[in-house]
Order: C-alpha cells, then sequence, then structure tokens
C-alpha cells in the first residue's frame, strides 16, 4: 500500500456529511435474502410455548409454526431451519428418523401452504437422545463411528420429507462424506448440506438448550466441540468438511468468532454461514429490557458486523426484525 498524504489534504469525514455518499463508498451490505430464522416445532395443536430466555420465541406445534412462517415469509424471510422437540426420546436418537417425526411432519405441513419456503434441517441427536448428547453413548463416550449412522438416517428422513437443505451440527469426525453417500445413495444427489464446521464448545448456547430441551444429562460437549482458544483446528475442520463434500460451512458461535468467519471466508472460496446463537440474542433482548442499549441500533450494526467479518449467510433469531426493518429503509 502507498502511502498517503496526511492531513490536512485528507479528510476522512469528507465522505461522510451526506447520507447519499456515505450509502455510496458503504463496503457492507444486508439484505433479507442473507437470513435464516430458527424454528422450534413441538408436538400438539395451538401450542405456543413461550421460551423465557429468548424473547419473542416460542415452542410451536405445526399448526402455528406454519402460520409462523407465513408472517416470515411476508416479511422477506425466507429460510427457516427447524429444530424438533419430539414426544419421546431414546438412547440412540432413532425417533428422529421416523416417518411420521415432528420436523418431518412440520415440513410436510410448511411445504403444502408456502411451497417456496426454503427448509433447512439442522441434523443432530441431542433433542432426541434421552441423555442430552449428540451422539450414541458407549462406554461413557459419544461414540463416533455408530453415531454416523442414526445421522445420516435421520438426513434421509428429513430429505424424503421434503426438506431443501441438512445442516449436521453434531460434530462427529466424518459425518459430512458419511452423509453425503447416504444421500446420494436414495437419490438426494441435489441435496445440499451446510456443515456445522468451526461448531465451538460454547457458553452462548444456554438459552437454546431450554428451548430444545436437549442440554447433556452428564458431562459437557467439550469431546466433540471445539475448544474455543482455537482458530487453525477450525481451519482444518472446515478444510476436512469441504473435502467431505460439505456446500456451505459454518461457523458458531459468531460474535465471539469473528476471527474464524475472517479466516475462513480469506482461506476457502465457500459460501460461509454463521450462527448468531441463542445467547447471543439473548443478551441483546436483556440489555434491551433494562433500556441499557437501543437493542434495534445494536441488532444491525451485529448483523453488519457479521457480514463485514466475512459472512455470506447469518443464522438468527432476530432475523424477522432485522427484514422488517430493511424493508422499512
Ligand atoms: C444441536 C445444536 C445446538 C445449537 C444448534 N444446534 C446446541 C448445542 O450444541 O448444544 C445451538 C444454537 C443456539 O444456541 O442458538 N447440537
Amino acid at each position: 500500500m502507498s502511502l498517503r498524504p496526511l492531513f490536512p489534504q485528507t479528510r476522512l469525514r469528507r465522505l461522510r456529511y451526506n447520507k447519499v455518499v456515505r450509502n455510496m463508498v458503504a463496503e457492507t451490505s444486508l439484505s433479507a435474502d442473507d437470513l435464516i430464522m430458527p424454528l422450534f416445532v413441538c408436538p400438539g395443536e395451538k401450542v405456543k410455548n413461550p421460551i423465557k430466555s429468548m424473547p419473542g420465541n416460542d415452542q410451536l406445534s405445526v399448526d402455528m409454526l406454519v402460520e409462523k412462517c407465513k408472517e416470515l415469509y411476508t416479511a422477506g424471510v425466507k429460510s427457516v431451519l427447524l429444530f424438533g422437540i419430539p414426544e419421546s426420546k431414546d438412547e440412540d436418537g432413532t425417533v428422529a428418523t421416523h416417518e411420521h417425526g415432528i420436523v418431518q411432519k412440520a415440513t410436510r405441513a410448511i411445504k403444502e401452504v408456502l411451497p417456496d419456503m426454503y427448509i433447512i434441517a439442522d441434523i443432530c441427536n441431542c433433542e432426541y437422545t434421552t441423555h442430552g448428547h449428540c451422539g450414541t453413548i458407549i462406554d461413557g463416550d459419544v461414540d463416533n463411528d455408530s453415531t454416523l449412522v442414526t445421522l445420516s438416517a435421520q438426513a434421509v428422513s428429513l430429505a424424503e420429507a421434503g426438506v431443501d437443505m441438512v445442516a449436521p451440527s453434531d460434530m462427529m469426525d466424518g459425518r459430512i462424506a458419511h452423509m453425503r453417500s447416504a444421500l446420494d445413495e436414495n437419490c438426494f444427489e441435489k441435496m445440499p448440506i451446510m456443515a456445522y464446521s468451526a461448531k465451538y464448545a460454547s457458553g452462548f448456547y444456554g438459552p437454546f438448550r431450554d428451548a430444545a430441551d436437549s442440554a447433556p444429562q452428564f458431562g459437557d460437549r467439550s469431546t466433540y466441540q471445539m475448544d474455543p482458544r482455537n482458530s487453525d483446528e477450525a481451519i482444518r475442520e472446515v478444510e476436512m468438511d469441504i473435502a467431505e463434500g460439505a456446500d456451505i460451512v459454518m461457523v458458531k458461535p459468531a460474535l465471539s468468532y469473528l476471527d474464524v468467519i475472517y479466516r475462513t471466508k480469506h482461506e476457502f472460496n465457500i459460501p460461509v454461514a454463521a450462527y448468531n446463537v441463542s445467547g447471543e440474542f439473548s443478551m441483546v433482548k436483556a440489555a434491551q429490557e433494562r433500556d441499557w442499549i437501543d437493542g434495534n441500533r445494536v441488532m444491525m450494526e451485529i448483523m453488519t458486523s457479521i457480514k463485514r467479518a466475512g459472512a455470506d449467510i447469518i443464522i438468527t433469531y432476530h432475523a424477522q426484525e432485522v427484514a422488517e426493518i430493511l424493508n422499512k429503509r
């Protein structure tokens, strides 16, 4: 970079005095097209069970979920990420593979009313296992290779139900390759995989585990999710997932890991998603409720920072609110 003349020749404020020119030179743009809204679907009818730690979010029965999707679609949010709260759980989470499982039902119901809503299914066992871990327990360990089998079965079952994309969030080794072949063998070679590639063992998932009833009953997830101290390792995770056939790679959480988003975007030519997780959302809402911050302003700033770091896609519980603000501009 060549040396620039300093003040008074250069005045960086010259391009800040007028809104038109500010918009003209803006380096980052945000659009409702970039947003994915996570939703929680539960059994029953007319159920709208508020999630206390995530103001404005609810566990919704299929009928209410469809109504929510209509609202989102009208606001311009055309993609949802579904999490299921099943009727019953088992040891290895096979309830998630049932033809009439909760997410399978929800998918069919949404597609019937809103065929263009883009449905992404989170693929993981933790909402479906009695112990709350993301895989099958063998000798006290979340067993990697047997978990691959249930995860791939879940992905195929959801593909059959009509989802548009699958997003494995378990962090088992080798799951992308395993899932890719399982999908291909079942004629779903067109189904994209969005891999939760750099998913950290994070305290920011607290509210989600209430929402999805998926807290581990013993231990924690640090034998499979990543250590927050590492970013070279994130690059290896991303590299492996791409080699195994991931179409989109994800970094999660977003805000404490903007450096990882940046590195991922700059080291690979592949779409990058960032998950602005439950704890990140709830902190904004909690401070807003106390009038300590301007919640909307902070929300938009957070979205912009995630994009500026290099994310193409943002998964966020703010999706509808953000889209509504963008629509007014
Ligand atoms: C399932 C899963 C989790 C989240 C997304 N998928 C929880 C976890 O790993 O414990 C967290 C999302 C959020 O906090 O918003 N494995």
